[in-house]
């Protein structure tokens, strides 16, 4: 192979891959300090492997927000992406399955070993850190132990690489942004929240109607449906009312902003239309990745359950219980699932215009001043 200067240029397996460096890294605390523990091999070459995919997941990461901090995303940008993020739900997910290669390890045998590893933890793992804010973990909503800010093992340097990541954009910012400028909503004279708000409105009467005249159901019954039905009502007063849905960001409890959910939800209910076929596979990609690292969470909180049970973590947490919890709090995505409990069957969705559907055939991007 010719190098840019036209000089031929060669390489070998070992060197181009560093194997004597790479495989020089494993060093076994219970060796150093004279008391072997066939098992620590294991534990250092597990976690090892997961620092390199780390490195994997952070590349494509990057990458995809590179895409997105223009203000144009062409398809051909969404479709790479798509390919990028794809790739990290399949990394995400041996990640998941490499949990079972650790648990072949015997709590008993960890115990050889463990007492060499204070105050060493995963949380000190810097790109794992690093993959939950370019995701975009909200800093401010990330659980803390003994009031100890995530970031203060980390040195300076570390510190302002991940506050970086915050002030230059997270995937999810760069998607909300792309979100909201997405040229759908308001396509020559067509309203869409308008149209959604008439077919929401259409369904539930029908669903009350339906349930009052029901000769199944009796009087009781009818009134706990109908009260019922007047619950689902409430998925839809954020996304008809925007006052309510601004309330619910500030209460931390909706992270998309107002217009780009109501983006996120025409390319949701119109999947179908060729031009959204992407934009839907990239949000599906999103949740993908936010549910694999969700299991990787409860994974790992089991096995930890397994291999110490309800002891502190070597990082001074409450182990088990601090891991669980962030399961549960450390999603990212939610909005996305959210969705779900807007959709309305094909039935009801309002028709789109024949100019419209005509538009969303065609090539666009989503420039829009
Ligand atoms: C015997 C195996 C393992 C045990 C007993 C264990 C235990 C723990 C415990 C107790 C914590 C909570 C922090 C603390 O107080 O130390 C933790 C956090 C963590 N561990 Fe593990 N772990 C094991 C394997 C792994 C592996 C293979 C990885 C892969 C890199 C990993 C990555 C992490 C990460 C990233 C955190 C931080 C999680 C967060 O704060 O959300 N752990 N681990």
């Amino acid at each position: 192979m010719k190098s840019s200067e036209g000089k031929y240029t060669t390489i070998h397996y070992q060197k181009y891959l560093k194997i004597k460096e790479l495989l020089e890294a494993q060093q076994l605390r219970s060796v150093q300090l004279g008391t072997p523990a066939h098992e620590e091999m294991l534990f250092i070459i597990v976690h090892q492997v997961y620092e390199l995919w780390f490195k994997q997941i952070i590349h494509e990461v990057e990458s995809v927000i590179e895409f997105f901090a223009d203000n144009e995303v062409i398809e051909s940008s969404l479709s790479v992406a798509i390919g990028r993020l794809n790739r990290v739900e399949k990394i995400l997910k041996l990640m998941v399955e490499q949990i079972g290669i650790m648990e072949t390890m015997t709590p008993l045998d960890f115990l050889d070993f463990r007492n060499y590893l204070f105050p060493a933890s995963g949380f000190q793992s810097f790109q794992f850190r690093q993959i939950e804010c370019l995701l975009g973990l909200p800093e401010d909503q990330r659980l803390t132990y003994f009031g100890q800010k995530y970031s203060s093992v980390f040195d300076e340097e570390q510190q302002q690489i991940l506050d970086d990541i915050y002030k230059k954009g997270t995937l999810l910012d760069t998607v909300n942004a792309w979100l909201e400028r997405t040229p759908f909503l308001t396509l020559d004279g067509f309203d869409f929240l308008k149209e959604y708000r008439k077919s929401v409105n259409n369904m539930l009467d029908k669903e009350t109607e339906a349930i009052m005249a029901s000769e199944y159901l009796s009087d009781k019954q009818k009134k706990m449906r109908k009260e019922m039905a007047g619950n689902t009502n409430t998925y839809f007063k954020a996304i008809l009312n925007e006052e309510a849905h601004n309330q619910l960001v500030q209460e931390d409890k909706k992270r998309l902003s107002y217009k780009a959910t109501v983006a996120a939800l025409f390319i949701n209910l119109y999947r179908e239309e060729p031009i959204l076929q992407l934009p839907f596979q990239f949000i599906t990609c999103l949740i993908d990745i936010d549910n694999q690292m969700t299991t990787w969470r409860y994974r790992h909180a089991q096995m930890v359950l397994r291999m110490i049970g309800n002891k502190i973590g070597t990082g001074g947490s409450s182990g088990h219980e601090y891991l669980s919890k962030t399961a549960q709090k450390h999603q990212i995505f939610t909005d996305f699932h959210g969705i779900s409990s807007l959709l309305i069957p094909r039935s009801e969705l309002p028709k789109l215009p024949k100019g419209i559907r005509a538009q969303l055939n065609f090539h666009f991007n989503t420039t829009h001043s």
